[in-house]
């Protein structure tokens, strides 16, 4: 069976694996008695959305008004940044159970639903931004850590006047440091900043390409209805994906806050850039030919979540509409992919 929608009523406070020592914070999104099914959007163009590093005043400034914005909604509105936030809370640490199996947990990571879902919660993230600020065309932008010039933390976030800026990140690893793709906190590397990136490149050539062949290699393991969680993630979840998470989050914090704890991780909005790229790489992964494919398991495609939408209205979106970005009205910038020569 597919992996159904979360029963909201039973959203538990707090999550069953949260830090003990943080049992006052609630991830629960406001409940709604209407569920609509998702709608594919009308646009006359795609939205582009940018390298990071790449991007123009403007654009900084767009992004950092609609952020402004979002910040500034009540945190009971499901459009707020608080509320964002949560929405990875409540799917990450088990905040929910699935609908009709009242004793399982609900958890999109480590399984073939991740790349899915997190698909679906920047389209939202998205678009609420973008009717904050009045502008359909709003794109947010990627982190792009796959390539040597962004291999950084994008300033457009460092800057701590900005909506954008999370003062909850590792201070020794701010630009212009290399970011570690394999990052192992307990045995940090050291190397010169030429050779992290050759091994950046050489990661992902191996992620991208030599352990990618197939689907279940690629977007992880089957996770169906009333499956316990942790199935297996794919390759790109596990590396960079996860290392990412921990490089960028703060050492002092006791959970590695924000990046670098599922609980907390929204709440930085560098977070969405990371995402960004990592579906980019779900994006680009199609086009590399052989048996690159998504599933077509009914159990997969039929798999659904739900999300507010930038009007407050609760959406189901199943997995199978999100497997053509286009559809959704946007695709990628394209910048030169370096690691596709980059054979270790
Ligand atoms: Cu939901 Cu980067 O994890």
């Amino acid at each position: 069976a597919p992996v159904p929608i979360p029963d909201l009523t039973s959203c538990v406070i707090p999550p069953k694996e949260f830090p003990t020592d943080l049992q006052s914070i609630s991830c629960c999104p406001p409940l709604s008695s209407n569920i609509i099914d998702f709608k594919f959007p009308t646009f006359e163009k795609l939205r582009v959305r940018p390298a990071a590093q790449l991007v123009n005043d403007d654009y900084f400034a767009k992004y950092n008004k609609a952020l402004e914005l979002m910040r500034a909604l009540p945190d009971d509105d499901p459009r707020s940044f608080y509320q964002q936030a949560s929405v990875h809370c409540a799917y990450c640490v088990g905040g929910y159970t699935q609908q009709g199996y009242p004793d399982t947990e609900l958890q999109v990571h480590n399984s073939w639903l991740f790349l899915p879902f997190h698909r679906w919660y920047l389209y939202f993230y998205e678009r609420i931004l973008g009717s904050l600020i009045d502008d359909p065309t709003f794109a947010i932008p990627y982190w792009n850590w796959d390539a040597p010039d962004g291999m950084q933390i994008p300033s457009i976030f460092t800057n701590p006047n900005s909506s954008l800026y999370d003062p909850k990140r590792n201070t020794t690893h701010q630009p212009p440091t290399i970011v570690d793709l394999n990052y192992d906190k307990k045995n940090p590397s050291n190397n010169p900043a030429e050779k992290q990136i050759i091994i950046n490149l050489n990661l992902m050539h191996r992620q991208m390409i030599s352990n990618s062949k197939t689907n279940r290699q690629f977007l992880g393991s089957p996770y169906r209805g009333g499956d316990e969680p942790f199935k297996g993630a794919g390759s790109i979840e596990n590396l960079p994906h996860t290392p990412v998470h921990i490089w960028t989050g703060d050492p002092r914090e006791k959970h590695g806050e924000d990046m670098g704890h599922f609980y907390a991780a929204g709440r930085d909005p560098v977070f969405y850039a990371h995402h960004a790229n990592i579906d980019r790489m779900w994006y680009v992964w199609k086009q590399l030919g052989k048996k690159r494919k998504n599933f077509s398991d009914p159990d997969w495609l039929e798999s659904s979540f739900l999300f507010y939408d930038e009007n407050k209205n609760l959406v189901e979106v199943k997995v199978k509409d999100s497997v053509d970005e286009k559809k959704l009205g946007y695709r990628y910038q394209d910048v030169n992919i370096p690691w596709i020569k980059s054979i270790p």
